[in-house]
Protein backbone atom coordinates (compact mmCIF):
# COMPACT_ATOMS: atom_id res chain seq x y z
CA UNK A 1 0.00 0.00 0.00
CA UNK A 2 1.47 3.34 -0.95
CA UNK A 3 0.18 5.43 1.44
CA UNK A 4 -0.09 3.43 4.80
CA UNK A 5 -0.01 5.27 8.15
CA UNK A 6 -0.37 8.60 5.96
CA UNK A 7 -2.86 11.28 7.08
CA UNK A 8 -4.85 12.86 4.06
CA UNK A 9 -7.12 15.24 3.65
CA UNK A 10 -9.64 16.47 0.44
CA UNK A 11 -11.63 19.15 0.20
CA UNK A 12 -14.07 18.53 -2.33
CA UNK A 13 -14.39 15.08 -1.25
CA UNK A 14 -18.06 14.63 -1.61
CA UNK A 15 -18.27 14.32 -5.17
CA UNK A 16 -16.67 13.47 -8.46
CA UNK A 17 -12.57 13.82 -8.51
CA UNK A 18 -12.69 14.11 -4.83
CA UNK A 19 -14.75 11.62 -3.56
CA UNK A 20 -12.45 9.03 -6.45
CA UNK A 21 -9.36 10.49 -4.65
CA UNK A 22 -10.97 9.90 -1.03
CA UNK A 23 -11.57 6.24 -1.74
CA UNK A 24 -8.61 5.81 -3.37
CA UNK A 25 -6.43 7.10 -0.92
CA UNK A 26 -7.99 4.99 1.54
CA UNK A 27 -7.42 1.79 -0.30
CA UNK A 28 -3.92 2.58 -0.29
CA UNK A 29 -3.87 2.68 3.65
CA UNK A 30 -4.49 6.45 4.24
CA UNK A 31 -7.01 7.81 6.78
CA UNK A 32 -8.55 10.30 4.84
CA UNK A 33 -10.57 13.08 5.80
CA UNK A 34 -13.21 14.23 3.70
CA UNK A 35 -13.84 17.27 3.57
CA UNK A 36 -16.76 19.58 1.81
CA UNK A 37 -19.98 21.98 1.84
CA UNK A 38 -21.77 19.14 1.02
CA UNK A 39 -21.82 17.03 4.61
CA UNK A 40 -23.70 14.49 3.69
CA UNK A 41 -22.09 13.79 0.59
CA UNK A 42 -19.19 13.98 2.67
CA UNK A 43 -20.33 11.48 5.39
CA UNK A 44 -21.66 9.19 2.38
CA UNK A 45 -17.88 8.69 0.60
CA UNK A 46 -17.13 7.73 4.49
CA UNK A 47 -19.46 5.43 5.11
CA UNK A 48 -18.10 3.81 1.41
CA UNK A 49 -14.74 3.48 2.32
CA UNK A 50 -15.46 2.19 6.03
CA UNK A 51 -17.23 -0.21 4.41
CA UNK A 52 -14.40 -1.39 2.66
CA UNK A 53 -12.18 -1.63 5.36
CA UNK A 54 -10.46 1.98 5.13
CA UNK A 55 -10.07 4.85 7.50
CA UNK A 56 -12.21 8.06 7.30
CA UNK A 57 -13.48 10.97 8.66
CA UNK A 58 -16.17 13.51 6.91
CA UNK A 59 -15.54 17.10 8.15
CA UNK A 60 -18.11 19.80 6.87
CA UNK A 61 -15.90 22.96 5.75
CA UNK A 62 -16.00 25.61 3.04
CA UNK A 63 -13.05 26.05 1.77
CA UNK A 64 -13.63 30.23 1.04
CA UNK A 65 -13.57 30.29 4.72
CA UNK A 66 -10.35 31.12 6.81
CA UNK A 67 -11.78 29.65 10.08
CA UNK A 68 -12.66 26.34 8.18
CA UNK A 69 -9.72 25.70 6.90
CA UNK A 70 -7.56 26.23 10.19
CA UNK A 71 -9.93 23.62 11.68
CA UNK A 72 -9.62 21.35 9.34
CA UNK A 73 -6.55 20.91 9.62
CA UNK A 74 -6.58 21.71 13.60
CA UNK A 75 -9.23 18.44 13.46
CA UNK A 76 -6.42 16.12 11.20
CA UNK A 77 -3.71 16.42 13.21
CA UNK A 78 -5.55 16.52 16.57
CA UNK A 79 -7.45 12.97 15.05
CA UNK A 80 -4.60 11.20 13.98
CA UNK A 81 -1.34 13.14 14.52
CA UNK A 82 0.18 14.32 11.75
CA UNK A 83 -0.94 15.52 7.74
CA UNK A 84 0.88 13.95 5.18
CA UNK A 85 -1.44 15.02 2.44
CA UNK A 86 -3.88 18.17 1.43
CA UNK A 87 -5.15 17.40 -1.94
CA UNK A 88 -7.11 21.32 -2.64
CA UNK A 89 -9.21 19.60 -4.92
CA UNK A 90 -13.31 21.54 -4.29
CA UNK A 91 -13.83 23.97 -6.90
CA UNK A 92 -16.54 25.76 -8.71
CA UNK A 93 -16.94 25.52 -12.61
CA UNK A 94 -18.21 28.28 -14.70
CA UNK A 95 -21.08 28.94 -17.30
CA UNK A 96 -19.93 29.75 -21.24
CA UNK A 97 -19.83 33.48 -20.66
CA UNK A 98 -18.85 35.85 -23.36
CA UNK A 99 -16.52 38.53 -20.52
CA UNK A 100 -18.46 41.57 -21.04
CA UNK A 101 -21.74 39.70 -19.93
CA UNK A 102 -19.98 38.18 -16.49
CA UNK A 103 -20.79 40.14 -13.42
CA UNK A 104 -18.48 40.82 -10.47
CA UNK A 105 -20.08 38.54 -7.86
CA UNK A 106 -19.47 35.93 -10.42
CA UNK A 107 -15.92 36.75 -10.54
CA UNK A 108 -15.83 36.75 -7.26
CA UNK A 109 -17.86 33.41 -6.55
CA UNK A 110 -15.12 31.56 -8.98
CA UNK A 111 -11.59 33.20 -7.22
CA UNK A 112 -12.88 32.64 -3.92
CA UNK A 113 -13.58 28.88 -4.16
CA UNK A 114 -10.62 28.30 -6.96
CA UNK A 115 -7.97 30.48 -5.63
CA UNK A 116 -8.75 31.89 -1.90
CA UNK A 117 -9.70 28.23 -1.30
CA UNK A 118 -6.40 26.93 -2.43
CA UNK A 119 -4.18 29.69 -0.38
CA UNK A 120 -5.63 28.92 2.53
CA UNK A 121 -5.37 25.49 2.64
CA UNK A 122 -1.78 25.89 2.03
CA UNK A 123 -1.56 28.17 5.02
CA UNK A 124 -3.03 26.48 7.41
CA UNK A 125 -1.83 22.65 5.68
CA UNK A 126 2.13 23.90 5.13
CA UNK A 127 3.13 24.83 8.21
CA UNK A 128 2.38 21.26 9.75
CA UNK A 129 4.10 20.18 6.77
CA UNK A 130 7.20 22.25 6.99
CA UNK A 131 7.16 21.43 11.28
CA UNK A 132 7.06 17.41 10.47
CA UNK A 133 9.79 17.93 7.31
CA UNK A 134 7.27 16.15 4.70
CA UNK A 135 4.04 16.32 3.27
CA UNK A 136 2.55 16.78 -0.11
CA UNK A 137 0.30 19.59 -1.27
CA UNK A 138 -1.51 19.06 -4.52
CA UNK A 139 -3.75 21.05 -6.14
CA UNK A 140 -6.65 20.14 -9.06
CA UNK A 141 -6.14 22.85 -11.63
CA UNK A 142 -7.40 22.74 -15.27
CA UNK A 143 -6.63 22.17 -19.23
CA UNK A 144 -8.05 25.13 -18.62
CA UNK A 145 -5.42 26.96 -17.25
CA UNK A 146 -3.05 25.88 -20.17
CA UNK A 147 -5.05 25.26 -22.99
CA UNK A 148 -8.71 27.29 -22.21
CA UNK A 149 -11.65 26.99 -24.29
CA UNK A 150 -13.74 29.90 -25.47
CA UNK A 151 -16.12 31.64 -23.13
CA UNK A 152 -14.63 30.35 -19.78
CA UNK A 153 -12.35 33.04 -18.67
CA UNK A 154 -12.32 33.33 -15.31
CA UNK A 155 -12.38 29.82 -14.99
CA UNK A 156 -8.88 29.74 -16.94
CA UNK A 157 -7.61 32.46 -15.11
CA UNK A 158 -8.22 30.89 -11.43
CA UNK A 159 -6.85 27.83 -12.35
CA UNK A 160 -3.70 29.35 -14.05
CA UNK A 161 -3.02 31.49 -10.66
CA UNK A 162 -2.94 27.94 -8.64
CA UNK A 163 -0.69 26.74 -11.31
CA UNK A 164 1.63 29.50 -10.48
CA UNK A 165 0.95 29.23 -7.01
CA UNK A 166 2.13 25.46 -7.16
CA UNK A 167 5.41 26.91 -8.19
CA UNK A 168 6.00 29.33 -5.87
CA UNK A 169 4.88 27.27 -3.18
CA UNK A 170 7.20 24.39 -4.06
CA UNK A 171 9.76 26.80 -3.81
CA UNK A 172 8.87 28.12 -0.56
CA UNK A 173 8.59 24.24 1.26
CA UNK A 174 10.95 22.30 -0.74
CA UNK A 175 13.91 23.24 1.91
CA UNK A 176 11.34 21.49 4.34
CA UNK A 177 11.03 18.38 1.99
CA UNK A 178 7.46 19.16 0.92
CA UNK A 179 6.36 18.67 -2.21
CA UNK A 180 3.35 20.78 -4.48
CA UNK A 181 2.19 19.72 -7.39
CA UNK A 182 -0.69 20.76 -10.00
CA UNK A 183 -2.98 18.52 -11.77
CA UNK A 184 -4.35 19.49 -14.58
CA UNK A 185 -7.65 17.00 -15.83
CA UNK A 186 -9.13 17.70 -18.89
CA UNK A 187 -12.89 17.05 -19.15
CA UNK A 188 -13.81 14.77 -16.41
CA UNK A 189 -17.02 12.75 -15.95
CA UNK A 190 -18.56 14.48 -13.11
CA UNK A 191 -21.51 16.89 -11.91
CA UNK A 192 -19.41 19.42 -12.91
CA UNK A 193 -19.15 18.48 -16.50
CA UNK A 194 -22.60 19.77 -18.23
CA UNK A 195 -21.84 23.15 -17.21
CA UNK A 196 -18.30 23.45 -19.14
CA UNK A 197 -20.29 22.20 -21.73
CA UNK A 198 -23.23 25.17 -20.94
CA UNK A 199 -25.47 22.24 -20.87
CA UNK A 200 -28.36 21.03 -17.83
CA UNK A 201 -27.08 17.57 -18.75
CA UNK A 202 -24.67 16.22 -20.71
CA UNK A 203 -25.92 14.61 -23.71
CA UNK A 204 -24.42 13.20 -27.17
CA UNK A 205 -23.94 16.38 -29.17
CA UNK A 206 -21.85 18.08 -25.83
CA UNK A 207 -19.69 14.50 -25.90
CA UNK A 208 -19.39 14.35 -29.25
CA UNK A 209 -17.55 17.66 -29.18
CA UNK A 210 -15.83 18.06 -26.11
CA UNK A 211 -14.63 13.83 -26.91
CA UNK A 212 -13.05 15.34 -30.78
CA UNK A 213 -10.50 17.67 -28.75
CA UNK A 214 -8.93 14.93 -26.79
CA UNK A 215 -6.18 12.91 -29.11
CA UNK A 216 -6.73 9.55 -26.92
CA UNK A 217 -10.86 9.89 -27.48
CA UNK A 218 -12.26 9.75 -24.21
CA UNK A 219 -13.07 12.20 -21.53
CA UNK A 220 -10.95 11.44 -17.59
CA UNK A 221 -13.10 9.17 -15.22
CA UNK A 222 -12.91 10.72 -11.45
CA UNK A 223 -10.69 7.37 -11.44
CA UNK A 224 -7.80 8.69 -13.43
CA UNK A 225 -6.99 11.75 -11.72
CA UNK A 226 -7.73 9.72 -8.52
CA UNK A 227 -4.92 7.38 -9.28
CA UNK A 228 -2.72 10.49 -10.26
CA UNK A 229 -3.28 11.79 -7.00
CA UNK A 230 -2.20 8.72 -5.51
CA UNK A 231 0.86 8.63 -7.40
CA UNK A 232 2.11 11.88 -6.70
CA UNK A 233 0.95 11.91 -3.03
CA UNK A 234 3.51 8.56 -2.66
CA UNK A 235 7.40 8.40 -2.25
CA UNK A 236 6.74 7.31 -6.26
CA UNK A 237 6.94 10.68 -7.12
CA UNK A 238 9.36 11.87 -4.18
CA UNK A 239 11.22 14.34 -7.15
CA UNK A 240 7.95 15.68 -8.47
CA UNK A 241 7.74 18.85 -7.32
CA UNK A 242 5.94 22.64 -9.13
CA UNK A 243 5.18 20.27 -11.71
CA UNK A 244 1.45 20.70 -13.27
CA UNK A 245 0.87 17.20 -14.39
CA UNK A 246 -1.67 17.02 -17.27
CA UNK A 247 -4.20 14.34 -17.02
CA UNK A 248 -5.94 15.26 -20.57
CA UNK A 249 -5.46 12.59 -23.18
CA UNK A 250 -3.15 14.90 -24.87
CA UNK A 251 -5.44 17.54 -25.21
CA UNK A 252 -2.89 20.25 -24.44
CA UNK A 253 -0.21 19.02 -27.07
N1 LIG B 1 -15.10 17.93 -14.12
C1 LIG B 1 -14.24 18.50 -14.94
O1 LIG B 1 -14.41 18.49 -16.18
C2 LIG B 1 -13.00 19.16 -14.39
C3 LIG B 1 -11.92 19.37 -15.27
C4 LIG B 1 -10.77 20.00 -14.77
C5 LIG B 1 -10.71 20.38 -13.45
N2 LIG B 1 -11.78 20.15 -12.62
C6 LIG B 1 -11.65 20.58 -11.24
O2 LIG B 1 -11.76 19.43 -10.42
C7 LIG B 1 -12.15 19.81 -9.11
C8 LIG B 1 -13.24 18.87 -8.62
O3 LIG B 1 -14.38 19.03 -9.43
P1 LIG B 1 -15.31 17.82 -9.91
O4 LIG B 1 -15.25 17.77 -11.38
O5 LIG B 1 -15.00 16.62 -9.11
O6 LIG B 1 -16.75 18.44 -9.57
P2 LIG B 1 -17.87 18.05 -8.51
O7 LIG B 1 -18.91 19.09 -8.67
O8 LIG B 1 -18.22 16.62 -8.65
O9 LIG B 1 -17.14 18.23 -7.10
C9 LIG B 1 -16.80 19.47 -6.57
C10 LIG B 1 -16.97 19.39 -5.05
O10 LIG B 1 -16.43 20.59 -4.49
C11 LIG B 1 -17.31 20.99 -3.46
N3 LIG B 1 -17.16 22.42 -3.19
C12 LIG B 1 -17.46 23.45 -4.02
N4 LIG B 1 -17.21 24.62 -3.41
C13 LIG B 1 -16.73 24.31 -2.18
C14 LIG B 1 -16.28 25.10 -1.08
N5 LIG B 1 -16.31 26.44 -1.12
N6 LIG B 1 -15.82 24.45 0.02
C15 LIG B 1 -15.82 23.10 0.08
N7 LIG B 1 -16.25 22.31 -0.92
C16 LIG B 1 -16.69 22.91 -2.04
C17 LIG B 1 -18.70 20.63 -3.97
O11 LIG B 1 -19.66 20.57 -2.92
C18 LIG B 1 -18.44 19.29 -4.64
O12 LIG B 1 -18.62 18.22 -3.74
C19 LIG B 1 -12.55 21.28 -9.20
O13 LIG B 1 -11.50 22.09 -8.70
C20 LIG B 1 -12.72 21.49 -10.69
O14 LIG B 1 -12.53 22.83 -11.05
C21 LIG B 1 -12.91 19.54 -13.07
Amino acid sequence: MRLSGRVAIVTGGASGIGAASARAMAREGARVVVADVDEAGAKGVVEEIERAGGHAVAVRADVTRASDGQTLVEQAVARWGGLDVFYANAGVPQWKTDVEEVDEATFDRIMAANVKGVFLGAKFALPVMKRQRRGVFLITASTAAIRPRPGGQVYAASKGAVVTLAKALALETAPFGVRVVAIAPVATETPMLPTFMGKKEVDAEGMARYVATVPLGRLNKPEDIAATAVFLASDDAAMITGSCVEVDGGRCI
